[in-house]
């Protein structure tokens, strides 16, 4: 049974979703055991970031309390990654991937096992040139309702991706995600959960499980593949009203911050 112990308290993801064909799960599932994962986390290691309250060494000890084995750490246009985070996760059990969120043309894509070369890329031909096999993009919460999002990008730029994230921020009366399963399943991609945590809390609300080798390249083939299921439920009002206060406050005191900042800057000047 998915969830259980290992979930936040007050909440348990209780709905296993999955996208594509149960044929190739079934076989991948006799063959591997799941592996719980996240592949949508921010942490407070660069500068887009600093309104989060934990860095990635704390990500990774809380993600071990729940039980995930593996993650991805994708800071805006940046990639947190190192040999020493890599071996700090792995002494803990989790398979740590490289991976970022990159804004091409105001739009945000999920981009795994890359290097620094992608983050100076424009467009999405670039993007597409450069791609490898071991290479994975993932199009995050496509169709929720803010401009960085790619809504129906993700048609006209579907060669490039290789699922579709159902995000963790939806309640029983609003979901976001209904648009991204419907252009999922039209498109013939599998589906990933995930968090999109900037917040402890969001973690291990929506995950995904991966039926693959504990490898980098074993899990961007198996997700590829649609060995790859969606544990989920809805958030309660309450938690994602908490959620949002949260966010919502910090971006606050980072706007004051900033303008306080600005304006002691000009005072020092006079
Ligand atoms: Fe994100």
């Amino acid at each position: 049974m998915l969830g259980g112990k290992n979930c936040t308290r007050g909440f348990e993801p209780q709905h296993v979703f999955t996208a594509k064909s149960g044929l190739k799960l079934t076989t991948m599932e006799k063959k591997h055991k799941g592996l719980k994962a996240d592949l949508h986390l921010h942490t407070c290691d660069c500068i887009k970031e600093s309104t989060i309250d934990y860095n990635a060494f704390q990500l990774i000890d809380a993600a071990m309390e729940k039980g995930f084995e593996v993650l991805a750490i994708t800071n805006h246009d940046t990639i947190t990654y190192s040999s020493y985070l890599k071996d700090y996760a792995w002494e803990r059990g989790i398979l740590l991937i490289p991976g970022s969120e990159l804004t091409i043309k105001k739009k945000h894509i999920l981009a795994y096992n890359i290097t620094d070369r992608v983050l100076c890329l424009e467009n999405y031909n670039d993007l597409k040139k450069i791609k490898k096999k071991n290479n994975l993009f993932i199009a995050p919460h496509p169709f929720f309702p803010a401009s960085l999002s790619l809504g129906m990008h993700l048609i006209k730029w579907q060669s490039l991706f290789d699922a579709v994230e159902l995000s963790h921020f939806y309640t029983n009366t609003i979901n976001f995600n209904k648009k991204a399963i419907t252009i999922a399943e039209k498109l013939h991609l599998p589906m990933v959960g995930s968090s999109d945590s900037h917040l402890l809390c969001q973690l291990n609300t929506t995950y995904s499980v991966i039926y693959a080798e504990k490898d980098t390249e074993a899990v961007i083939e198996a997700v590829k593949n649609g060995a790859v299921k969606v544990v989920t439920s809805p958030l309660s009002t309450a938690k994602a009203g908490l959620i949002l206060h949260e966010m919502f406050i910090r971006k606050s005191i980072k706007k004051v911050g900033a303008a306080c900042f600005y304006l002691f800057s000009l005072l020092f000047r006079i």
